[in-house]
């Protein structure tokens, strides 16, 4: 495997040398896009928000910041994103705010019916089974909680159908596929933004 197909590969799961490399860049690299995706969001006041394949924890240090009074639990399923999260959110991790978990998507060991908001920045590409995460992601809200899928990628984009080839197991899907799983999974009120310059593209949906 040449050196850049093993780089972008570490988007997946970051592991080793090159996953600490791929890392460094995650929180900064996808700032931009998370920040467009937060707008969707209806105003709310979480308890307990969950940010799901949560990377160097970012977006969870996000909720914090939009959410004064949430309590925030980041799960990815690479050790090394769940240490740089930990490092990211360590002053919120001490002050009883956040907790960063190893964990998949697939089999969360989360309790049922616990969080009003779910979120998930640049990670259903590499879920195992769309319509099975989200019904674990629909087990974990309580009624009426929200779930936000937020994509840098729309499904036909170019550049990203270039990445599919490069990163094992990758898949794009467009907003009506993620739609349509959500509602086979059993979200309702689902609604999909596309953003009016880049090919990103932020799908909400209501339990
Ligand atoms: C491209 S990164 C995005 C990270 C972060 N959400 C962001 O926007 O910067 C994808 C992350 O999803 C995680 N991930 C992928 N599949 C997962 C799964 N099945 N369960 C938990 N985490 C997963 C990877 O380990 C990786 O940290």
């Amino acid at each position: 495997m040449s050196i850049a197909k093993s780089f972008f590969n570490q988007t997946r799961k970051p592991e080793g040398f090159l996953g600490k490399m791929m890392l460094g860049t995650m929180n900064s690299g996808h700032a931009k896009m998370a920040d467009w995706g937060f707008t969707h969001l209806p105003v709310i006041a979480p308890e307990k928000a969950v940010d799901l394949g949560c990377g160097g924890g970012r977006n969870a240090g996000e909720l914090m910041k939009r959410y004064p009074k949430a309590r925030v639990t980041a799960v990815d399923y690479s050790d090394l994103s769940v240490e740089k999260a930990k490092d990211y959110n360590k002053e919120m991790i001490a002050a009883g705010r956040c907790e960063v978990l190893q964990g998949d998507v697939s089999k969360l060991t989360l309790p049922e019916g616990e969080y009003e908001l779910a979120t998930a920045f640049e990670t259903i590409y590499f879920w195992p089974g769309l319509e099975k995460c989200f019904a674990e992601v629909a087990r974990v809200l309580k009624k009426g909680g929200y779930f936000m899928i937020c994509n840098e990628s729309d499904g036909t984009d170019p550049t990203s159908l270039k990445f599919e080839k490069i990163i094992d197991g990758m898949k794009n899907y467009t907003s009506e596929e993620i739609e349509s799983a959500l509602k086979a999974a059993g979200f309702s009120e689902v609604t999909a933004d596309h953003h009016p310059a880049k090919p990103w593209i932020t799908v909400l949906a209501r339990k």
